[in-house]
């Protein structure tokens, strides 16, 4: 019986899926190690039922999703009743109800990234996993979600796999990343940390690493994260001398002109803003290759990644009577 019981009615009316936690026999078992593991997370905290959210990531990360050991195993713990766990379980979708795939790949389809083709992507990687949202393939190797917001609408249209950024996708290469993930390969993500997969994310998240030894966790640090189109409004507003109304109640900063915020104001010096002026200092302060990549990449004056397309471009606009065109598609400005 399982520990969080869903129904049919309770569908119908949220339109969530409130289906009963699936069971299996084949787990890895819940040990004394991750119970002592817990205990560690709960010392973080001065209430210890403030540690549930990491707990649960942890008894996924060994099981592979929250399973009804699990969630008894954190009420144990804490004090709780197995339904107050269950209620935070099922509250958050990154704690999953049935077992996942080796990675989990959430394709972004809210309103930016569907404007600029999420819904395409997730329905052509349903397609070739042979899976619906909340499915994994028969081997195993991926489970498929579609996401609100991901956070990264500059960046759209998004897909996370094990929460890891692969930027601006399209049809074609959100199919290659699939394919690679399916031959066990890791693609590195466009920004961050190195990929490693969803067992592994969740324990990170408890708050453990999940590298051997102190050596491969340095070697997974995280990589360079702002980039171009994250500071392309400040640029902008940089080039148009724009700046933001100062808050009614705000107190000014000492010595800042509250009409014009020193930090989107190109300078006096040829316009370079004090951004792009510490870029540049960054760039140059660089000592080794990596260090130097890193800095050029997060450069406000960055060329824009090359060859990114509206994924709609080569779909025929409808005409007056819904019939497909030949000829150009529709098209979404990306510029401001
Ligand atoms: S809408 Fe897709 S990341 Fe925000």
């Amino acid at each position: 019986m399982s520990a969080l019981p869903g129904s049919a009615e309770g569908t119908a009316v949220t339109g969530l899926d409130s289906s009963a936690v699936e069971v299996h026999e084949d787990l890895p078992p819940l040990t004394e190690t991750t119970r002592t593991e817990c205990r560690e997370i709960m010392a973080r905290y001065p209430v210890p039922r403030s540690a549930l959210l990491p707990m649960l990531h942890l008894v996924q990360s060994v099981q592979g999703y929250v399973t009804p050991e699990g969630v008894a195993l954190c009420a144990q713990e804490l004090g709780l009743t197995k339904a107050e766990v269950g209620a935070v379980a099922t509250f958050y979708t990154m704690f999953k109800r049935r077992p996942t795939g080796r990675h989990l790949v959430s394709v972004c389809t809210n309103t930016l990234c569907a404007v600029l083709g999420g819904q395409r992507i997730f329905d052509a990687v349903a397609g070739e996993l042979g899976v619906h949202h909340d499915e994994t393939t028969a081997d195993g190797s991926i489970t498929l979600e579609h996401a609100e917001c991901l956070a990264a609408c500059d960046y759209a249209p998004v897909v996370t796999v094990d929460y890891e950024f692969y930027d601006q996708q399209d049809v074609g290469s959100a199919l290659e990343l699939v394919a690679a993930l399916r031959r066990g390969e890791k693609p590195d993500p466009t920004r961050g940390a190195p990929l490693t997969d969803f067992r592994g994310i969740s324990r990170q998240l408890a708050g453990f690493s999940q590298h051997a030894d102190d050596a491969a966790a340095r070697a997974a640090v995280d990589g360079p994260s702002a980039g171009v189109p994250t500071l392309r409004g400040v640029r902008l507003a940089a080039e148009r001398g724009e700046s933001a109304p100062a808050m009614p109640d705000a107190e000014p900063r000492p010595g800042a002109d509250a009409a014009a915020p020193a930090a989107v104001r190109p300078d006096a010096d040829g316009g370079r803003t004090p951004g792009a002026a510490a870029a540049d200092t960054q760039v140059a302060a660089a000592d080794n290759p990596a260090e130097r990549s890193g800095a050029e990449q997060n450069h406000p004056d960055r060329a824009e990644p090359a060859g990114r397309e509206a994924a709609d471009r080569d779909a025929p606009a409808p005409d007056a009577d819904g019939q497909a065109q030949s000829g150009s598609g529709t098209s979404v400005p990306r510029e401001v």
